[in-house]
């Protein structure tokens, strides 16, 4: 039996990176997975890669976090298709490297918009569906920026404070919602190399080799996957006594 067998998971940034990552993972343990992402064209590519890889039911759907109606439709459409929802990964993040003093309120609102309301309005458009159907689980991605400061939020004073929020709303949902079975967790990253650390214009080798001072574990910057497989446990029966918890996946960064 697969680790995901008749589970079915939305997973939201999907397109590329830890969301990638983490679909394809799902696909191979036996979830049917609903890949969502704004980016439609890499989304429906890398849907059709999963599905020719694994064998899997995998559909691809576009979906702004930030758009309550965005959400209906895909919550909607995914229970009209497979008949439930029982994992939720919301993944989909930005990063905008202004702190304090160099951000201006469009981009804060941007990022809060994007990091922080996106996990929300996730959680309010599937809890219901997931308390009708006796439990589910929601794995919220956070960062170690939640935990620690300096070069752990590269210079992002509203990325820092949407990941802090996305710990807490994951402790308030954990214990709201244990009593229907629904089990929410978060995860935190350290530095890991995918489309955002693309974007920032590192390569995993400049990434690594900047970070390694704060990073202990070689090669000193993670991989996708790395945090692919925290998803899938947290995702899993495997942690059907865990909740209200926090993964850190960082190379030992916040060991420090
Ligand atoms: N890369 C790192 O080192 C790192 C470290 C800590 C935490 N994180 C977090 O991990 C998560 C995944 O990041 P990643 O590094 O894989 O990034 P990525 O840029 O590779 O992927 C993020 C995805 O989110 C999508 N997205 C952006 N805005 C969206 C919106 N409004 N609605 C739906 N989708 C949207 C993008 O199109 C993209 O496909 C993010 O929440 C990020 O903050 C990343």
């Amino acid at each position: 039996m697969a680790r995901l067998d008749g589970k079915v998971a939305i997973i939201t940034g999907a397109a590329s990176g830890m969301g990638l990552a983490g679909a394809r993972l799902f696909a191979a343990e036996g979830a049917v997975v609903v890949m969502t992402d704004v980016a439609e064209d890499a989304l429906r590519r890398e849907a059709a890669a999963i599905t020719a890889e694994t064998g899997a039911t995998v559909t691809a759907r576009t979906l702004d976090v930030t758009s309550p109606q965005s959400w209906a439709d895909v919550v909607s459409g995914t229970v009209a298709e497979h008949g439930r929802v029982d994992v939720l990964v919301n993944n989909a993040g930005i990063h905008i490297a202004k702190g304090v003093l160099e951000a201006e309120l469009e981009d804060w609102n941007t990022v809060m918009a994007v990091n922080t309301t996106g996990v929300w309005l996730g959680m309010k458009s599937v809890i219901p569906h997931m308390q009708a159907q006796g439990g589910g689980s929601i794995v919220n991605v956070s960062s170690i920026a939640a935990i620690i400061g300096g070069e752990a939020d590269a210079g992002g004073a509203a990325y820092s404070a949407s990941k802090g929020a996305v710990r807490s709303l994951t402790k308030h949902a954990a214990q709201w919602f244990a009593k229907d079975g629904v089990r929410v967790n978060s995860i935190h990253p350290g530095s890991v190399f995918t489309g955002m650390a693309a974007a920032a214009g590192f390569t995993k080798e400049s990434m690594g080799a900047q970070l390694g001072g704060n990073v202990p574990l070689p090669p000193h910057v993670g991989d996708p996957e790395d945090i692919g497989y925290g998803m899938l446990y947290l995702a899993s029966d495997e942690a059907k006594y865990v909740t209200g918890e926090e993964l850190v996946i960082d190379g030992g960064w916040t060991t420090r």
